[in-house]
């Protein structure tokens, strides 16, 4: 395999290219932070091996034809995969991967981080001290959610949304979960509930967002969801954007139907539906879920093995297809 090529498509941290290197593999890497144009993805596939690639690239049968049939595997950088045409790589022969698990407590973390500045308004205290004109502490000012003893929503309870919710034991929350399976650590170790979507949209004062981008979880909060949830909740998405109708979710926020939301992730990433950004009981985030330094050497670590095991004709440790 020592002319086999593997074409990164973005400069990642270092542990991939070094384990790539000592398998002897030639790397093609796109020596930059911000995604190829399409064309030089293109332009760069034909030939390849192996690919590693970015949630925000498109693999699709034409990624897939440009590369031709020395093309053996795409390794995921990122647990999900909704980017990949899966069922045009499983037509091709070709192998697909991701990074579960090592970004599972990364994610989680976020998740928080959006919790409570979003329950608590912290970005618009930010705002509020920089802007000069704080005139002190007063008793009315910035009220936001009280955490404690507050119901927490899990919609997709897998290792993620799992990880958020026993997070939620130091705040002393109640917990339902929304899932096609039960989850038995939850309902162990927190007396979690399952329920339906919309009880869950109805009773919980946090909504957090934990399921995979399929066509089935497109929009699966839209105008008549968001109607559901009670005015003074939030709603907090670091899944997939297009899990949520950002101009339904725009419109809800307007109209102050639901107190807030703490976004991670967006429809049509990276640009926002207008309006979004105007509105003060949102928090913006650039999709920084698994952006901990840690994880993402684990992640770099794991695409490498990946790719080197498929090309070994070995099983890959991560296999999607
Ligand atoms: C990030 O969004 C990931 O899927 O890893
Ligand atoms: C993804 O890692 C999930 O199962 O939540």
């Amino acid at each position: 395999m020592s002319a086999a090529r593997v074409l990164i498509t973005r400069r990642v941290p270092p542990p991939a290219v070094e384990l790539l290197q000592q398998a002897g593999l030639t790397i093609d890497l796109v020596d930059q932070d911000d995604p190829p144009p399409r064309a030089e993805l293109l332009r760069r596939v034909p030939g390849a091996a192996g690919l590693i690639t970015m949630l925000s690239e498109r693999i699709d049968a034409a990624v897939l034809d440009a590369a031709g049939p020395s093309l053996k595997v795409v390794a995921n950088f990122a647990v999900g995969f909704d980017n990949i045409d899966l069922e045009a790589c499983r037509q091709r022969g070709v192998r697909v991967t991701n990074t579960p698990g090592v970004l599972t407590d990364a994610t989680a973390d976020l998740a928080w981080a959006l919790i409570l500045s979003t329950a608590r308004r912290v970005v618009e205290g930010d705002r509020l001290v920089r802007s000069r004109r704080w005139s002190g502490w007063a008793p009315m000012q910035l009220l936001g959610l009280q955490l404690t003893g507050a119901t927490l929503g899990v919609v997709g309870a897998g290792r993620i949304g799992t990880a958020v919710a026993l997070r939620s034991q130091g705040f002393g929350m109640r917990v339902l979960y929304a899932d096609s399976q039960v989850n038995r650590e939850l309902e162990n170790k927190l007396a979690a509930q399952r329920v339906e979507l919309h009880q869950l949209l109805a009773a919980a004062d946090v909504v957090s967002l934990h399921v995979p981008l399929t066509p089935q979880s497109r929009h699966m909060i839209g105008a008549a969801e968001l109607r559901l949830m009670k005015p003074t909740a939030i709603l907090i998405n670091t899944a997939r954007g297009p899990v949520v109708d950002e101009a339904a979710l725009v419109e809800a926020l307007r109209e102050r139907r639901i107190a807030g939301a703490g976004l991670d992730v967006y429809e049509h990433e990276p640009r926002l539906t207008p309006g979004l950004i105007d509105l003060p009981n949102v928090v913006l985030l650039p999709h920084l879920g698994s952006a901990a330094t840690a994880t993402r050497q684990k992640m770099s670590q794991m695409v490498a093995q990946n790719v080197i095991a498929v090309l070994r004709g070995e099983e890959p440790p991560n296999p999607v297809v």
